[in-house]
């Protein structure tokens, strides 16, 4: 297997364009928060001959595919094994402080879809799971077994947006009661029953709970929640951070945190803003950037994909 023909990396050459300027000098550190196959860092490697990689992910799997991938880079490369919020032991690990350039390329890795047995994927049948980091933690079928109506019907609305959410959790907790739900295929199969005719035809029916469930199942926006603040306190000034995210959950946290980053801390009121007030970070991108007709045509992975990035302009306060 070859991870080059299962994984294209999105947004990468833009990527490569707004953390360049932080990393093309000697001494360079990049974080990749999301190594994954380890095409972005692979890229990166590449660009800047003298970069430093510390990659990060909570996937055994993917440490070891890119590990194989990674090693003609030889001591240019720290892997470590880890939730993204721990970048702060992660970063003590390998004896680094301060860097200059991080990515995030946010939730599941093509790896992850295309591995069936890992339950991801609606479109297969296979043990309901869902673990990025299989090592550990509760899988989707511990949450479709013991969580209640009213807790499934949460998650769904919240983590899935699933208008749904109501009648999906009343017929799960309908069906458990007959057998247990222990594979991927009995989910849809329950899902598609409740869905209303009307319903089947704006896609399909399992698309939001399936994401609802692998967001619980990882606590994935706990975690970014916890590691993008974490990890901007390393970069250095001038340093760099590209966020690419997927769903629009994911987005709107980015953007909230990136808006906190950026804004003055003047007391309301003050005539001349203190430069201990300063902004101290500042926004790369208006908005939030997206792939363009072409890159979407060849990749569909970049479809939904929205970027944000951030550039380091004051030190911390003393
Ligand atoms: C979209 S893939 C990254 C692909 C990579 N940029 C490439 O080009 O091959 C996302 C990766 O992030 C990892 N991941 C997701 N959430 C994580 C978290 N909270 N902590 C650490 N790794 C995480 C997943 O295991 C997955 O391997």
């Amino acid at each position: 297997m070859n991870p080059r023909d299962i994984h294209t990396p999105v947004l990468l050459e833009r990527c490569l364009e707004l953390l360049g300027p932080a990393l093309d000098a000697p001494g360079a550190i990049f974080v990749d928060a999301t190594l994954g196959m380890g095409g972005h860092s692979e890229a990166f490697l590449e660009r800047f001959p003298a970069l430093h990689l510390i990659g990060l992910d909570r996937d055994r799997d993917a440490l070891r595919i890119a590990g194989e991938r990674l090693a003609p880079f030889g001591d240019r490369v720290d892997l470590v094994h880890t939730v993204y919020d721990g970048i702060d032991a992660a970063l003590d690990s390998v004896g680094v402080g301060a860097v200059h350039g991080i990515l995030f390329d946010l939730g599941v890795s093509s790896l992850q879809l295309d591995e069936v047995d890992r339950g991801f994927a609606y479109s297969r049948d296979a043990p309901l799971d869902m673990r990025m980091d299989q090592s550990t933690g509760v899988t989707a079928a511990d949450v479709v077994a013991t969580f209640s109506e009213g807790q499934l019907r949460r998650i769904f609305e919240r983590y899935g947006e699933e208008k749904l959410a109501g009648r999906y959790a009343r017929a799960i907790v309908a069906a458990r009661a007959d057998a247990p739900i222990e594979r991927s295929g009995q989910l849809v199969d329950i899902l598609t029953r409740a869905t209303p005719y009307a319903a089947q035809r704006t896609g399909h029916p399992a698309k939001r709970v399936f994401q609802a469930l692998r967001i619980e199942v990882n606590a994935e926006l706990a975690a970014l929640e916890a590691a993008i603040p974490a990890a901007l306190e390393h970069l250095v000034l001038g340093g760099r951070m590209v966020v690419l995210s997927y769903q629009s959950l994911e987005d709107r946290l980015v953007k909230r945190v990136f808006a906190d980053a950026v804004a003055s801390t003047s007391p309301r009121g003050l005539p001349v803003e203190l430069p201990e007030h300063a902004p101290r970070f500042r926004l790369l991108v208006r908005g939030a950037e997206q792939a363009d007709a072409d890159e979407k045509a060849q990749n569909p992975r970049a479809t939904p994909v929205r970027l944000r990035a951030v550039e380091r302009v004051r030190e911390a306060a003393a």
